[in-house]
């Protein structure tokens, strides 16, 4: 890969050893993966940030970045943590689990990354611009990014993604090469789709099937919202690898596709009610948790209209980001799904919290990504619905 002269003199550690570990990492990565050189990136989202997935080394490793002065030089938003960053006490999360969550916190907030813990960047004050350059981490938002925004990301590590960030640069390789982003499926949808969580079950159908390759939706439904194109990604993302997908009319750069000669896949009523049955334990939930990816501002009006005047029996999180969780003080969610017993739940999510440690075993979501990963990573039994169903199964 081309370096610079600035680019090389960091490399023989004329700015630091931070900054020549940094380039260190992104020459080699640029290097494996046929770069032919660095790019500005826009900005970053830094991956790996709970207590429960790095543990003592990651915790370490970060404060020992902070304290030898490495500062980022864009905009730096993190995923999200393993706790609600101020209400932990009163959510139930273990106090010595808090105590190391809040020192990553705080490394993170020394080398200058914004503490807004989020996989909705995008709606919480991190916007990228059409096709520009950015190096995020979290699957969904991603996907989300590449495909809805039409912005230009691979899938970083935590580690390259965080060089990105010191360096404010990202080798030229994958999605950020307009060659590379020509769709491989067309994806022929006519099951009907009808509930938020059909999108979950669609992307986890494809996801199986694509793997890390870019599919071509048509027949998605005109009415089809962001928050669907949202949970559709992150499904993909993680019953596959899929960082980018086009869907017909509905995100800006379909229309520039070829479509003729590529393999079609079609989708009916059979296939979505086959990952219904796939993802469901048929248990009763002990807890639902919603928000995955983070909750939008229209998603938490949504819920709290369904739990307005009601009286959960068992616990109900929405999980989403601060930014949103402020709004619905603001308009009096937060109180009304409060007063029926239920929680936003801001910073985290059901997946990266320690909810297994918390004593449940089964967890309601209507989110493809989240009935992916609550068995593996936190043990869980998982019961996959639409919102309603679900808000139906605490009532
Ligand atoms: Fe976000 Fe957690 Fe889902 S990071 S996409 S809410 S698994």
């Amino acid at each position: 890969m081309y370096l610079t002269k600035e680019e090389e003199n960091i490399l023989n550690g004329e700015k630091g050893p931070v900054l020549e570990r940094m380039m260190r990492l992104l020459s080699r990565l640029g290097d494996i993966y046929g770069a032919d050189k660095m790019i500005p990136v826009g900005s970053v989202q830094v991956a790996g940030v709970s207590y429960k997935s790095i543990g003592d080394p990651g915790t370490e490793f970060l404060e020992d970045l902070a304290s030898k002065g490495a500062r980022v030089k864009v905009l730096t938003f993190l995923n999200p943590a393993g706790m609600d960053l101020e209400d932990w006490d009163i959510v139930g999360f273990p106090a010595d689990f808090a105590g190391e969550q809040l020192r990553i916190m705080n490394a993170f907030k020394t080398m200058g990354i914004i503490v807004t813990s989020t996989c909705t960047p995008y709606l919480a004050g991190n916007l990228p611009r059409f096709r520009e350059h950015i190096a995020w981490s979290e699957s969904s938002a991603v996907s989300f990014a590449n495909s809805v925004l039409s912005a230009r990301t691979n899938r970083e590590g935590g580690p390259s993604a965080l060089a990105a960030a010191l360096l404010g640069k990202t080798p030229n390789y994958g999605l950020h090469v307009d060659e590379n982003r020509a769709p491989h499926f067309v994806i022929d949808v006519s099951a009907r789709l009808e509930k938020d969580s059909d999108f979950g079950a669609l992307g986890w159908h494809i996801g199986k099937v694509v793997k890390d390759k870019i599919p071509y939706y048509r027949g998605l439904p005109e009415w089809t919202t962001t928050d669907n194109l949202k949970a559709l990604g992150a499904a993909m993302a993680a019953s596959g690898a899929v960082a980018l997908y086009y869907a017909e009319g509905l995100t800006p750069e379909a229309h520039l596709q070829k479509t003729e000669n590529i393999e079609k896949i079609s989708v009916t009523e059979k296939e979505i009610e086959e990952t219904y049955d796939a993802l469901n334990s048929g248990e009763p939930p002990d807890i639902v948790i919603l928000g995955c990816p983070h909750a939008s501002l229209k998603d938490i009006q949504h819920i709290a209209s369904l739990l307005e005047g009601k009286a959960l029996k068992k616990p109900l999180w929405v999980c989403t980001s601060r930014v949103m969780k402020e709004a619905a003080n603001r308009m009096g969610y937060t109180e009304t799904i409060e007063k029926a017993g239920g929680r936003i739940v801001a910073d985290t999510c059901m997946v990266v919290s320690p909810i297994e440690a918390m004593g449940y075993k089964v967890t309601g979501c209507n989110s493809g990504k989240a009935a992916q990963y609550l068995p593996g990573f936190c043990k869980q039994k998982v019961v996959f619905k639409d919102t309603e169903s679900l808000v139906k199964e605490v009532l």
